[in-house]
């Protein structure tokens, strides 16, 4: 595995694990380490021994926001020159599913890279929101957009124009979060977790993904049609005829993921 400069990657069993690593500024996400964790995730997704990835923090913080040191002095044309938002669409193209562990604080730039994840575990110290307001900017890496298709337009305006951070208990109740966990645990349960999924059939998982993600932006037809390609294409997988013959077998499927 390669060294990165901001974050530490190890694989485990079949997951690959992804640790942010600046911890002296709570992870604070600057652009390499954006286009290392987009390294890293690529690398997984094509690595056919990998079959989830894994997403935590360390110390205090998941990450605190986008690094405020590397971008206060930038102006607009800068930004737009750099187009380092590209980055985060490609994050969104990963087919694998991808399974944040929070911890301590998911701010800004943190809480943004957290809703990239498919699923999150969350410490119950975990707190989540979008200071961006304070700064006098606003969240650029996606956030208004994915809070809002989460928890709809009232709580996200809330949120936003506020600054306020939520609490883990808050981020379960409003569907941000799968399950809450105590911190000496956290990385315990959700390798657990993520170990189920592993243990799954791979295409169903990947098909899923892609037909739950496009489910956000596409209209039911549209969504419907969509999934009904990927329905009719795991027809065509060894997995398929494993998982039935199985089911009339009365055995375990034993998954390869062709
Ligand atoms: N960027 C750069 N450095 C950061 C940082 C960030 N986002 N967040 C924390 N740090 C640094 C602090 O400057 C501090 O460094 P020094 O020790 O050198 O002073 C170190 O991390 C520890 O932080 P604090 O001393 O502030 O710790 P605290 O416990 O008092 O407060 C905190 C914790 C409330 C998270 C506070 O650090 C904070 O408010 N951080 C900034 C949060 C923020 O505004 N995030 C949004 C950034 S903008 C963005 O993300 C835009 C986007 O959408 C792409």
């Amino acid at each position: 595995l390669k060294t990165f400069e901001h974050i530490v990657t190890s694989t485990n069993g079949r997951l690959g694990m992804i640790a942010l690593n600046r911890p002296k500024v709570l992870n604070a996400i600057n652009r390499k380490m954006v286009s290392e964790i987009l390294e890293a995730m690529e690398g997984f997704d094509r690595d056919n021994e990998i079959r989830v990835i894994v997403l935590s923090g360390n110390g205090r913080a998941f990450a605190a926001g986008a690094d405020i040191d590397e971008m206060m002095d930038d102006s607009s044309i800068d930004l737009e020159l750099l187009n380092q938002f590209t980055d985060w669409d490609r994050l969104a193209q990963i087919k694998k599913p991808i399974v944040g562990a929070v911890q301590g604080f998911a701010l800004g730039g943190g809480f943004e890279l957290a809703l990239c994840c498919d699923l999150l575990f969350a410490s119950n110290d975990a707190e989540f929101g979008f200071p961006e307001v304070n700064l006098g900017v606003m969240p650029g890496a996606g956030g208004t957009v994915r809070l809002t298709k989460l928890v709809g337009k009232t709580k996200a305006m809330e949120w936003l124009f506020t600054g306020k951070r939520v609490s883990a208990e808050e981020a379960l109740h409003y569907g941000i979060i799968n399950r809450i966990v105590a911190p000496e645990l956290l990385e315990e349960e959700t390798v657990k977790f993520a170990n189920t999924i592993a243990n799954q059939a791979p295409l169903s998982i990947r098909l899923m993904k892609e037909s739950v993600l496009k489910a956000i932006d596409y209209s039911l037809y549209e969504g419907m049609q969509f999934e009904r390609k990927n329905f009719s294409l795991l027809f065509s997988s060894n997995d398929q005829r494993e998982g039935m013959n199985a089911f009339k077998e009365k055995r375990r499927p034993n998954f390869s993921g062709n």
